[in-house]
Parts: structure tokens; sequence; C-alpha cells
């Protein structure tokens, strides 16, 4: 294992993690009922044999990616590798339930009562084969949810030894304060899409009072999580890619923060994946991106951000390239 990437403990845990993470959601095949290939384990194997490589031991997962496939094909391709538990930290996330199932007809929706966390931690541990999960979020906001059934489910989930560590993710400032005035244990994570083409967390603070840019629904989140030591995680972090290679028939400041990341790679002499997920790693918060690519040579790509540290000017013109304007 290279194990040379930079890592940090994660607030109020004693985790040890990596700068970057490696996001599972493309483990294991699609998600259209069909089993586990052949294909399918040995892709998964070969990337996250390459993510370890790379110095990533931290592996974000939920029990919906791919129905269920990710969480599999990850938890067997561990065991192959021979990769020490104990080594490795997995977050896996709950609370989505999908289109017809149970049954037919029923709906996408979220559910965070307490038989159906216990129900889909517990799942997960399964599949993944393993007695622990590091962490466990809330994989998105459920209207409906009793934060005392919330409580009760982590109490009961900490307490037997299935889950070390909670958080959240796609949730605001407030609704994370909700669950902290029932919750025991502390919210350590809040994952949330973020990138240079989708940062309304930090737009939220830049952007203040300057209207019409001075509501972007985020409100104050960003500065939410780390006044209570709340680690955001990017997801989206190469917004799909499109901050790399954007589609031909991408809008003008798509294009235009594309060519502005390929300049300044080429001119730092790093990869254009590098310098977008730099963008994020630059921020004090500090941010933890999300890396969802199963193409190796990329992953390789993504990596080189721990490299590399972005100088104010740099940082300032890619959100300002982004946003099409300058800060006020
Ligand atoms: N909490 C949530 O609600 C939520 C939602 C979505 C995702 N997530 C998590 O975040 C992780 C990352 O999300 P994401 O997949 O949307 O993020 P991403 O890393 O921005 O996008 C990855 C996608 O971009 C493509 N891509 C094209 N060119 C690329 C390049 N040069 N480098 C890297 N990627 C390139 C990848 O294809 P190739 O494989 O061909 O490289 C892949 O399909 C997921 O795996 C999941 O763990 C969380």
């Amino acid at each position: 294992m290279l194990s040379r990437m930079q890592t940090y403990t994660l607030p109020q845990t004693d985790l040890k993690i990596s700068r970057l993470a490696y996001g599972c959601m493309k483990l294991g095949g699609e998600g259209d009922g069909a089993p586990l290939t052949a294909l399918d384990r040995a892709r998964a194997r070969r990337i996250i044999e390459c993510a370890l490589e790379r110095g990533i031991n931290f592996f974000d997962h939920a029990d919906v990616y791919g129905r269920g496939k990710a969480e599999t094909a990850f938890g067997e391709a561990l065991r192959e590798l021979g990769v020490a538990r104990e080594k490795i930290i997995i977050q896996t996330k709950c609370g989505i339930r999908l289109a017809d199932t149970p049954a037919p007809g029923a709906p996408t929706r979220f559910d965070f009562s307490y038989e159906y966390l216990m129900d889909a931690a517990q799942a997960s541990l399964k599949r993944l084969q393993t007695e622990y999960l590091d962490l466990l979020l809330l994989h998105r906001p459920d209207a409906l949810a009793q934060p005392e059934e919330v409580a009760r489910a982590f109490d009961a989930l900490h307490q037997r030894g299935m889950v070390r560590y909670f958080g959240v993710s796609n949730h605001t400032a407030a609704q994370i304060q909700l669950w902290r005035k029932f919750v025991a244990q502390p919210l350590v994570v809040n994952q949330v899409e973020l990138n240079l083409l989708r940062a309304d967390l930090i737009d939220d603070g830049l952007f203040f009072n300057t209207a019409p840019r001075a509501y972007t629904g985020a409100a104050d989140t960003l500065d939410y999580c780390r006044v209570n030591a709340i680690l955001i995680q990017a997801w989206a972090s190469v917004a799909g890619g499109a901050l790399i290679n954007p589609a031909p028939n991408a809008d003008a400041r798509t294009r235009a923060v594309a060519a502005l990341i390929a300049d300044i790679a080429h001119a730092r002499n790093t990869t254009r994946e590098a310098l977008a997920l730099a963008w994020l790693l630059r921020h004090p918060a500090p941010i933890q991106p999300i890396l969802g690519t199963t193409n190796l040579e990329h992953l390789a790509a993504c990596c080189r951000a721990d490299d590399i540290t972005l100088t104010r000017e740099e940082w300032y013109l890619l959100l300002q390239t982004a946003r099409g304007a300058p800060v006020p």
C-alpha cells in the first residue's frame, strides 16, 4: 500500500481519515435488480485496490447504491483483498426507500422510522461483511421523521456496537440543529453536493446581502457545520466530469471554468481532475471530496489533488469564472 495521501483526524472522533474519500455508488453495476456479475466484482476489486494503493482509507456507501449491490461487491472485494477491517473507514447512508419496495406501487420515499433505520443498518452490515460501521448517515431529510425515533435508533445502533459515529447528508443547518436537540451522539459529517458549479454552501456566505444572489437556500449551513465541528463532505466533487470534459452542449460558464481549470492545471504541471478537487481542498472548513470515478486513470489523476495547494488568487479566479461575475 502506498499510503502517501495526507490524513487528518475527523473532528469529534478518533478516526484518521484520508483527505480524499472514495464513493462506491457505481460499484456493483446498475441498480436494475440483476445479480452481481463476475465483471462487476472484478471491476469493484480493481478500483478499491487502486484507491487503497493511493492512500485512500475512507469509503462512502449507501444502502441504495445498485440496490445493495455496491455494498455487496465492496464486502466481497475487501475479503478477497485481505484488507484488515481496522485499516479502513466504512461509511454508509440509509433512509431512502426505492419505488416499488417492498411492494409494487410504493413511491420513492424517505423513512427515518426506528424500525426502518434498524433494519437498514443491519442489512448494510451483512452486505458489507462487517460487524460495525464507522459512520452511518441519514441520506436525505425525511419530512415525516420523528426526532425521538431517530434518537432511539441511534442509541440502539451505538449501544449494540453496530455503528461508531453518526452524521447526515443533504441537510441544512436547521435540520441538523433539530436532530442535535434529540440525539445523544455527536453528528460528525454533513455530505452535500459541492463543486465549482454547485457551491451553494460557499455562495451562501460570500454573496449574502448582494441581491439577486442573496438566497441560495443553504442557510448558513457551512458556518453552522464549522462551528459545530461537523465535517463537510463533497459529493459530485468533479461535477460528474463536467469540470474536466464538459459536454459539447454545456453552458458557457461550465465551458469557461473547465477551460480555466485546464489552463491552471497545465501551468501547475498537474491534472485537471486534481485542480478541480484542489479548489475544494483549499477551503479551510475543511471539505473532504468524494471521488466517484470507476476509471483507474481518472482515479490516479484525482488523487494528485493531494499534492497541490491553490493560491488565493487561483481560488477566487476559479470562483469568479464559475459564477460568471466577480465577487462584490
Ligand atoms: N449523499 C448523496 O446524496 C450523494 C449523491 C450522489 C453521490 N454521492 C456519493 O458521492 C460519490 C461521488 O459522486 P459522483 O459520482 O456524483 O461524483 P463525481 O466524482 O463528480 O462524478 C463521477 C462521474 O464523473 C465521471 N467522470 C468523467 N470524467 C471524469 C474524470 N476525468 N475524472 C473523474 N470522474 C470523471 C465518472 O466516470 P468514470 O467512472 O468513467 O471516470 C463518473 O461517472 C458517489 O460515489 C457517492 O458515494 C452521494
